[in-house]
């Protein structure tokens, strides 16, 4: 018996990064993956893949979180697979990891980057989590995704971190509403990881590394293994009792 034996996860941006290793360490407990990806349809199939030869089912479906329009036919395949494929209709765990980032320093922000950001990494979250209520079973778990940055400041996150201070006050009303149905809401906040949305940054400036480990307790930057695991143990029976917490997982930087 694993910790999360016929549970059902929708993780968001689960094609690469962090959403990946989530969607992974999930199925390692025992759950299916509902996959989704933006453009990388390639690899959100070899996710699917992975998470199949680990015993377990898995689904890909295209979904850009900046586009709410395309939330209700979204749930809509939603459902539908759900009934075909796992004959019911909800599932009980939802991960709002998809994001992007940008760095501007605030003087320089455009507006068109800030209209990116709030769509993606706020109003996307919020409206998936708002559709999604119906179909989330009583007991379930939402897990989103802040990031260090909105407790700690670096000069040209304002814009980014902005919206994940958001989410993070967006978790704990979550957290408030849905404790009647049993359905607890925490925030996972990554440190700097080094993933595809860090990879340039990190190659183009090799002090980079150097200087995020120096303000890093345990002396490097993470990797997407150092969060998956988390965000497993948060959807397990085990974290029932966390409910409307944020939990960062930095190896401690600027303690
Ligand atoms: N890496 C870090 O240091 C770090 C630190 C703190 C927090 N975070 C947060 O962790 C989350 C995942 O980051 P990551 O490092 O894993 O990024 P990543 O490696 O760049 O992966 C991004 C994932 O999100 C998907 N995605 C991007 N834009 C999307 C959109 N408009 N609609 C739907 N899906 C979209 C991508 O899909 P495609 O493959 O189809 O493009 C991909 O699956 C983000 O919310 C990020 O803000 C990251």
């Amino acid at each position: 018996m694993k910790n999360l034996d016929n549970k059902i996860a929708l993780v968001t941006g689960s094609s690469r990064g962090l959403g990946k290793e989530m969607a992974i360490r999930l199925a390692q407990q025992g759950a299916d993956i509902l996959v989704t990806y933006n453009s990388n349809s390639t690899l959100a199939d070899e996710t699917v893949k992975e998470i199949e030869a680990l015993g377990q089912k898995a689904l890909a479906f295209q979904l850009n979180v900046g586009d709410a329009h395309s939330f209700d036919t979204f749930f809509l395949n939603i459902k539908t697979s759900l009934e075909q494929h796992w004959n019911t209709s909800k599932f009980d765990i939802l991960v709002n990891n998809a994001g992007i980032i940008a760095h501007e320093m605030v003087a320089e922000t455009s507006e068109t980057t800030f209209d990116n950001l709030v769509n993606i990494q706020l109003k996307g979250p919020f409206f998936i989590t708002q559709k999604a209520l119906p179909l989330l079973n009583d007991g379930g778990r939402i897990i989103n995704i802040s990031t260090g940055l909105a407790r700690f400041s670096l000069p040209g996150y304002g814009a980014y971190a902005s919206m994940k201070a958001g989410i993070e006050a967006f978790t704990r009303y979550l957290a408030k509403e849905l404790g009647s149905r049993q359905i607890t809401a925490n925030v996972v906040a990554p440190g700097a990881i080094n993933t595809d949305m860090n990879k340039d940054a990190l190659e183009n400036n090799p002090e980079l590394e150097k200087i995020l480990s120096s303000v890093t307790a345990l002396g490097r930057v993470g990797v997407a293994k150092d969060i998956g695991g988390v965000v497993a143990f948060l959807a397990s029976e085990d974290a029932r009792w966390i409910n409307g917490q944020r939990i960062e997982a930095s190896g401690g930087m600027f303690l």
